[in-house]
């Protein structure tokens, strides 16, 4: 096996001798990279953020900016990156580098005050200056939206990105400023090749290893033989265990790049999304077509958490404050779980057991979400937290309801933050289905999703609050259903 290591600005860098928790912003910093910085260690802030050469959605590879803070530096063995120094073009000795034109924005335009944060805000910004199709969201007619520039670029691209001096409008004046990459430029023609292929790694040091398999049959077989193994895929919740609460695994397992978890199929009765893709691919490449999952995205962390997180990871850590699993049970999505012995699948709403805790066996991993179809048409998922964005839920709540000719024919509520485990609203789907989509029924039933799970107090909200929330996101999709019919 060929020693790890890594592309890092166009150089090969042997990733010896980083430990196997070692993080690739620790491993950038050690070599001299310091603009990659670290402000968090738990991707709040986005000061570390990197590029990463990865498969393209509409090109053979999209550069995706991710938080170096979250990633081993073992995950991105074969891979290449580029940081904030690698964005610039080196001038003639003796003569300074031309800045990239993301950098050159923000200079000009006062982006920058004390820097801390300009190198991740840079690398962000490059990934969406780069975005294939960017330019086809652009709105010729006025221009802005308050979340799309002229230029099409999508602000949610900085959401990772924080900033405590400058403030956010000349950074906003910079993204809403870039053009469109020239045909010479280097990392725009990068896109036009396939990425790097993922490569089985063995990379050990002092009695711990980070392991990567080529395939599912053989990393299901690794999984047997090593039960001990902490299995990572995006690696933004492992990520924060190891610098926040110094979690050490001596052996973990990367599954990220299993071609088996990676494919999305869309077939007649049900759509079949890959645990491992991010949730960002899974978001441009279903591009609408699953409308309460394209209402879920948006309000998930950041674009910088996105392009690493995945369906698989929000499921893997069994919490019950996770997004997914209200909207997965909405939509009555089943669990295809993998082990050495074969596969099983499993609903969704079967899944969690107890706090924390699933049917999942040891050496089990899921491999696939299964959603069926036909998809019901009336959806939403409120989620209810302190932030707009990037922020944990207190309460979130998916809905997705059959309504025709004005009766509720079916109701499928998935609830997170209102007990052990995410729950379906039972007995409010059926106080629902039978009856009149209309106020009395709703106003009723709202009572009832009041009284759904067993909402605790804690930090985030109390538990009346909690209860409070869920009648009200009832008594909310019925404004927004009747404001859209009356229309
Ligand atoms: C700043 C920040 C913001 C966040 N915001 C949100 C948010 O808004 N909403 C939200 O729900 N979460 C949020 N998270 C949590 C996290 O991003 C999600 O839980 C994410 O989906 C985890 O995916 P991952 O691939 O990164 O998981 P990893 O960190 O790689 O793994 C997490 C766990 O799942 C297990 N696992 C991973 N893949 C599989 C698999 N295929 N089969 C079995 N087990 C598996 C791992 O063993 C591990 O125990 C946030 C995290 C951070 C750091
Ligand atoms: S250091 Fe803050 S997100 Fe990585
Ligand atoms: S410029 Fe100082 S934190 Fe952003």
């Amino acid at each position: 096996m060929v020693a790890a290591r890594i592309t890092v600005n166009g150089e090969e860098t042997p990733i010896s001798p980083a430990a196997p928790h070692t993080t690739a912003l620790d491993f950038l910093r050690e070599r001299g990279l310091t603009g990659t910085k670290e402000g968090c260690a738990e991707g709040e802030c986005g000061a570390c953020s990197v590029l990463v050469a990865r498969p393209g959605v509409n090109k053979p590879t999209d550069w995706v900016a991710v938080n170096a803070c979250l990633v081993p530096v073992a995950a991105l063995d074969g891979q290449e990156i580029i940081t904030s120094e690698g964005l610039a073009t080196a001038g003639e000795p003796g003569t300074p580098p031309t800045l990239h034109p993301v950098q050159e924005e923000m200079a000009v335009r006062g982006g920058s005050q004390c820097g801390y944060c300009t190198p991740g805000f840079v690398c962000s910004m490059a990934a969406e200056y780069y975005r294939p199709n960017r330019c086809a969201h652009a709105d010729p007619a006025d221009g802005t939206d308050a979340e799309h520039g002229p230029n099409g670029f999508d602000l949610h691209a900085l959401s990772g990105n924080l900033c405590r001096c400058t403030g956010y409008r000349p950074i906003r004046d910079a993204a809403f400023a870039v053009g469109v990459p020239t045909d010479e430029d280097p990392l725009a023609q990068r896109r036009e090749q396939s990425p790097p292929a993922p490569v089985a790694t063995e990379y050990t040091r002092d009695d711990r290893a980070f392991l990567r398999k080529g395939t599912l049959a053989e990393t299901l077989r690794l999984l047997r033989e090593r039960p001990d193994a902490v299995v990572v895929a995006g690696s933004t919740d492992w990520g924060v265990e190891v610098n926040i609460r110094s979690r050490r695994a001596d052996c973990v397992v990367a599954i990220d790049r299993l071609p088996e978890l990676r494919e999305l199929r869309v077939e007649s009765d049900h759509i079949e999304i890959g645990a491992a893709l991010t949730l960002t691919e899974i978001e441009r490449r279903l591009d609408g077509d699953v409308p309460l999952l394209a209402e879920l995205f948006p309000q998930f962390a950041s674009r910088l958490i996105r392009n690493s997180a995945t369906l698989g990871g929000n499921l893997g850590t069994g919490s019950p404050i996770g997004d997914s699993p209200p909207v997965l049970l909405a939509l009555e999505a089943s669990v295809v779980l993998a082990d050495a012995d074969g596969e099983r699948e499993v609903p969704l709403a079967d899944y969690f057991t107890g706090y924390r805790q699933s049917v999942r066996r040891p050496g089990e991993l899921i491999r696939a979400l299964r959603i069926p179809r036909p998809l019901s048409p009336v959806v939403a998922f409120h989620k209810i937290a302190k932030r707009r964005f990037d922020d944990i839920s207190s309460v979130a709540v998916a809905f997705a309801l059959d309504i025709e000719n004005g009766i509720v024919r079916t109701a499928r509520i998935g609830l997170g933050g209102v007990a052990a485990t995410p729950i379906r609203a039972l007995t409010t789907e059926a106080a629902l289905e039978g009856r009149p989509w209309a106020a009395q029924t709703v106003e009723a039933a709202a009572r009832v999703l009041q009284a759904e799970g067993t909402p605790m107090n804690d930090h985030r909200a109390s538990a009346g609050y909690r209860s409070a929330m869920l009648g009200q996101s009832l008594l909310k999709l019925y404004a927004q259903t009747t404001e859209a019919v009356s229309a």
